[in-house]
């Protein structure tokens, strides 16, 4: 028989459970959310209160998605986990609490359902001592991160008695429904993640005060020449919550022998540490940790690591070029090669003990803790030959994988057909990747590039499908990306069957037309420069529209203003559930100009869901451009028409591009270009209708005085223009035509200069 995932039950709706529960019901799953029982007349109103817990930290990627979920009690409800194929236990950390829950549910599940535990210290073994064999078959772990919905990793550990079609099961829902990335990794305590980023975190801490540097120094070496997020180690603990030191770092500790590396750099034994929590100086929930705003003021103070003291906070940078930074020879030198050394020595000691590849580890790191690269892809950056002749030098043990690594040409390597890592027994191996996740990276590492310039290229996926891919910075629309999308669109489907619109920017898909070129084309008041800018991309925009080929857009991250008229002009998209769409033109006082509000318009003026009519297609696509809001999600991006309902949505980043890849092919089969659209719109007696309606706004302090002028020109295209009207539709050339004369009015205003000015400058609109 198949197994599928189709409904889950998760119990226990604290923290993780009920992010946990969001994500399923995020991916289109329904959820039973069960918690203990409330003594009171609302039996379940414990795992009520985590869905409302979810739906104020956006745990939803929609509040609609709350729906899917159903709550109620463990001493009432239990029963009804008969129904779920995967039941997630996500109670208190607790060895008896978790087994006695195992004993019942395993009575009460459906035969095969998979039984999985989110504990992020207690060993398989010991949750499964005593279990039936049935359900030790079925039982995984299954470590998420906090938050679920925003945590990429999903730590797996599968035991000796589990069944191999179970932690498929798992994985391959893990990774489509939920949109992790899963990590297989042994029963050893905290895993991998945990395991290294404690160690991790404790070394860079306790060297820190052994070689006397000051917190913002010790976070500036740390953090970004480490490719660490910025908070660096010190930032980092007040994150975390020092007072979890005793908790985390100590049941870590304890689980861990005596000749494990944790046991020489111990943070619960370090005085400081001791010191901060006792006088409740535990981070940033708290009155400050290492770092606090100073009280009564904004000011940043940092601690004196020697006094205990705060003072005020010190600018501190570090060289970027990790190898040059440990050869220095100074504190903040020493200080780097004490942390990387004693970092890479551990993580290679042990990588056998915790995974089978070094690859697993890295990407643990990544998407655990936030590295920009793993440790063993860090020491191949520095140089695996030059960390382990110095450990010798220096009379430290070298770890036979590190040895290996440095004698062999480093941990990571590409390979004819792919890449390939090294087992933790030293040897090569293939990456291996779950089917469907296809890597752009190594599309281009492959080569060859189709087309380029400097801000974009075309790749071959293979199978007949290219791949467009912006790469300018946050991909900022320019003249490159135009060009090259006007290119691609000409010579593509001479030599393929579909063209995708994908990148790997983990940020952004596009932040849109580069303000940069505005503002500086606005002061030299070149607008012949900026008018022919947009005529440019209208005429990109139209003829990857018009292609012969299907165009699949594939966004992840921001894709506002410019990057939303693009992805307007694709047949179909294939959207990152974390995708955050919008038309927000308007806060840089213009309208959108690329043919994107006429694209709303023809996407409106044939839908049947919504107010039907002239007006009211007008009224709905004004009304989002007027309102300018980047939705929270691909899903909420469904109701703002930015998506469209037979538009796909993707929940596993990596997975992203493979889909794309796969809607492209089933659209390539029988495609036929669209003929130049056209839709009815009201003509001038709609405009003022919209006029009427920014004066209200204008009167209740909802818009300003220059929102009112480009809401004017936005209403006469969305309108029509003075010739349109019930009987006279407007194609969509005509549309891109109103677009540019709104334009070229636009950007001659000084207020819409002030705008884009106060928004390259601040990041932030101004209300003018
Ligand atoms: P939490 O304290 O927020 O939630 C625990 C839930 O268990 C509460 O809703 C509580 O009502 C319920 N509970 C308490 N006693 C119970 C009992 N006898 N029977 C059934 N339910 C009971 O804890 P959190 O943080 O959600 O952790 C849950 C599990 O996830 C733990 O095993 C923890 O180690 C693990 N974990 C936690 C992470 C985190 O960052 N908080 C990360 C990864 C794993």
């Amino acid at each position: 028989m198949e197994r599928a995932v189709s409904k889950v039950a998760v119990i226990g709706a604290g923290s993780m459970g009920s992010g946990i529960a969001a994500q399923f019901a995020n991916g289109g799953v329904p959820v039973l959310l069960l918690d203990v029982a409330s003594p009171g007349e609302d039996r379940a109103a414990p795992a009520r209160a985590g869905v409302d817990r979810q739906l104020k930290a956006q745990g939803f990627m929609d509040p609609s998605a709350a729906k899917l979920v159903s709550v109620g009690c463990i001493e009432n409800d239990l029963a009804a986990v008969a129904d779920a194929d995967w039941i997630v236990e996500a109670v208190v950390e607790d060895l008896a609490v978790k087994r006695r829950l195992f004993a019942r549910l395993d009575g009460l599940r459906k035969p095969g359902a998979v039984v999985s535990s989110n504990t992020s210290t207690i060993p398989l073994a010991q949750l499964t001592e005593g279990a039936s064999e049935s359900f030790r078959r079925d039982f995984v772990i299954t470590h998420f991160f906090n938050p679920p919905r925003h945590m990429r990793l999903m730590e797996l550990v599968a035991g000796p008695g589990t069944a191999p079609e179970t932690a498929a099961l798992v994985r391959e829902a893990a990774g489509t429904l939920l949109g992790k990335t899963v990590v297989d990794c042994r029963d050893t305590p905290a895993f991998i993640a945990n395991r290294l980023g404690c160690h991790w975190m404790s070394v860079a801490a306790i060297e820190a005060l052994r070689h006397g540097l000051t917190v913002e120094q010790a976070d500036a070496v740390a953090g970004a020449p480490f490719g660490v997020p910025r908070t660096g180690i010190f930032g980092l603990l007040d994150l975390v919550g020092i007072d979890l030191v005793p908790l985390v770092w100590g049941s870590l500790l304890g689980a861990l022998p005596p000749v494990d590396a944790h046991h020489r750099h111990d943070l619960t034994a370090e005085p400081l540490i001791r010191r901060l929590i006792a006088e409740g100086r535990i981070g940033r929930k708290a009155k400050g940790g290492f770092y606090r705003l100073a009280p009564g003021s904004k000011a940043r103070e940092a601690l004196d690591l020697a006094t205990g003291e705060y003072r005020p906070q010190a600018e501190a940078s570090a060289n970027r070029d990790l190898a040059a930074l440990i050869r220095q020879e100074d504190a903040a030198g020493r200080y780097a090669w004490a942390v990387l050394s004693n970092s890479i020595a551990y993580t290679a000691a042990v990588a056998g003990e915790i995974a089978d590849d070094v690859a697993a580890i890295d990407t643990a790191m990544r998407l655990g803790y936030g590295w920009a690269e793993g440790p063993f892809a860090l020491a191949d950056r520095v140089g695996c030959a030059a960390i382990a002749d110095r450990l010798a030098a220096e009379g430290r043990e070298v770890p036979p994988l590190l040895a290996a690594a440095a004698a062999q040409g480093g941990f990571h390597r590409r390979a004819a057909d792919g890449r390939e890592t090294r087992a933790t027994t030293g040897a090569w191996t293939p990456v291996r990747r779950p089917p469907g996740v296809l890597d752009l990276a190594e599309v281009k590492e492959r080569g060859p590039r189709f087309a380029g310039n400097g801000s974009a290229s075309v790749w071959d996926l293979g199978d007949g499908v290219a791949c467009l891919e912006f790469h300018t910075k946050m991909n900022a629309i320019d003249r490159g990306i135009l060009a090259m999308v006007a290119e691609a669109a000409e010579r593509v489907p001479a030599e393929f069957r579909a063209l995708i619109l994908y990148n790997d920017n983990p940020r952004a898909f596009s932040a849109g037309a580069n303000l940069g070129y505005f503002v500086e084309r606005l002061e030299a008041e070149d607008f012949a420069a900026l008018e022919r800018f947009v005529e440019q991309g209208q005429a990109a925009f139209r003829a990857l529209k018009h292609a012969a080929i299907p165009v699949v857009g594939a966004p992840a991250g921001l894709a506002v203003g410019g990057g939303c008229e693009v992805l307007l002009h694709c047949d179909a998209i294939q959207a990152h559930a974390e995708t955050y769409i919008g038309l927000v033109e308007l806060k840089v006082g213009i309208v959108p100009g690329w043919r994107g509000t006429a694209e709303l318009l023809l996407r409106w003026g044939r839908r049947t869901d919504r107010p039907a009519g002239p007006e009211g297609t007008a009224q709905t696509a004004f009304g989002t451009i007027a309102g300018a809001r980047v939705t929270g999600s691909a899903l909420e991006a469904r109701t703002l028409g930015y998506l469209r309902p037979e538009d796909g949505i993707t929940m596993g980043r990596d997975r992203l591009l493979g889909d794309a890849k796969a809607k492209a092919l089933a659209l390539a089969g029988s495609y036929r270009p669209p003929g130049v659209g056209s839709v009815t719109l009201p003509g001038p007696a709609g405009r003022e209708a919209l006029q009427a309606i920014v004066q209200d706004w204008r009167q209740d302090g909802r818009a300003s005085q220059h929102d009112e002028v480009v809401a004017d020109w936005l209403a006469g295209v969305c309108c029509g223009g003075p010739g349109a009207g019930p009987q006279s539709p407007v194609d969509e050339d005509a549309l891109a035509g109103l677009e540019q004369e709104a334009l070229s009015a636009l950007i001659r205003e000084p207020a819409t200069r002030a705008r884009i000015r106060h928004m390259l400058d601040t990041g932030k609109p101004l209300r003018n």
